[in-house]
């Protein structure tokens, strides 16, 4: 790929840390921060993933999120080779303090080289105490910027929308400081599946992160061992997208079978191909599975 026409791509970011902390209700103020995210009153459909924009210095920005239930399909994706995340928020309630699952969350990011962007939720609270938050966090090499340190800590309330255009600067600081988000928009689509689930209606749909490529309305496409035609594609308002460029997260229908969080998928030229390549990795995972399942049994005779 040395011809890559690299173009600028918005940052992939997860959120993280322990049970209750306030995950989802902060990615749900995020959402109502979005800047003409016309979707007041709208019902708004199940998806993994979302985009939304900000002014961040004068500029529009477009961030990419993954609503993922914890860390584990972050850890699951990873189990299976792909890195689709650029920048962790590590939620801590500052009520709390730390807890097991924080120290997880952030070891994951670590060990994956993701930088964190630290959230110190729940600051309305009656008992929170932000300042513990950077304290003990010091203990696990995140450092705050105010203790001299480079990690970014931005106290926020989901509840009240404190704070959430600071911490989505906060994000886009961290991004543009150490990271290189680009990628070639004019080539077939390559990704990841996030999740995916069978529709009684619509048959298998996938959401899947574009990483580089354009996906469109037609294309060829193997996702693990799923393959197919993309039939029709939707962003997480239901509403119809005809092609998908790197970082956005679309719903994706017209797959023969369910695709499992972290399969990658790429488009073939022909549809052929696609299925080629599906019936290839099956087979490579049936004797997988048949080698194991011989391993046992010669183990078994022996004891
Ligand atoms: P899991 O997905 O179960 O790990 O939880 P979570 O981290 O997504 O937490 P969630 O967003 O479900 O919030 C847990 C509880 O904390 C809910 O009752 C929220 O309403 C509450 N909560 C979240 N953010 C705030 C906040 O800023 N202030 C207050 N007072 N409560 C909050
Ligand atoms: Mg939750
Ligand atoms: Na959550």
């Amino acid at each position: 790929e040395g011809d890559d026409v690299l173009k600028a791509r918005p940052p992939v970011v997860t959120v993280m840390g322990h049970v209750d902390h306030g995950k989802t209700r902060l990615l749900d103020a995020i959402r109502k921060a979005n800047v003409g995210g016309g979707e007041a009153g709208g019902i708004t459909q199940h998806i993994g993933a979302y985009q939304v924009h900000t002014e961040h210095e004068g500029i529009d920005r477009a961030l990419t999120f993954i609503d993922t239930p914890g860390h584990e399909a972050f850890t699951a994706m990873r189990a299976r080779g792909a890195q689709v995340t650029d920048i962790a928020i590590l939620v801590v309630a500052a009520d709390d303090g730390i807890m097991p699952q924080t120290i997880e969350a952030l070891n994951h990011a670590q060990s994956a080289n993701v930088p964190i962007v630290v959230a110190v939720n729940k600051i309305d609270k009656e008992g929170a105490n932000p300042d513990k938050v950077r304290q003990q966090l010091t203990e696990f090499g995140l450092i705050a910027e105010e203790y001299g340190g480079d990690v970014m800590f931005v106290d926020v309330s989901a509840k009240n929308n404190v704070g959430i255009t600071e911490l989505l600067d906060a994000v886009l600081l961290t991004a543009d400081a150490g990271l290189d988000m680009r990628a070639n928009p004019d080539k077939d689509a390559r990704g990841v599946a996030i999740e995916a689930r069978l529709d009684k209606g619509r048959g298998a749909v996938a959401t899947v992160l574009i990483q580089s490529g354009t996906l469109r309305v037609g294309d060829a496409i193997v996702a693990g061992t799923a393959y197919g035609r993309v039939r029709a594609m939707s962003d997480e308002n239901g509403d119809p997208v005809l092609e998908a460029l790197p970082s956005r997260p679309v719903q994706v229908q017209g797959l023969s079978t369910v695709p499992r969080a972290g399969d990658t998928f790429l488009v073939t030229a022909e549809d052929r191909t696609a299925r080629q390549i599906a019936e290839k990795r099956e087979a490579a995972e049936r004797n997988a599975l048949l080698a194991k399942a011989r391993k046992r049994i010669s183990l078994e005779e022996f004891t």
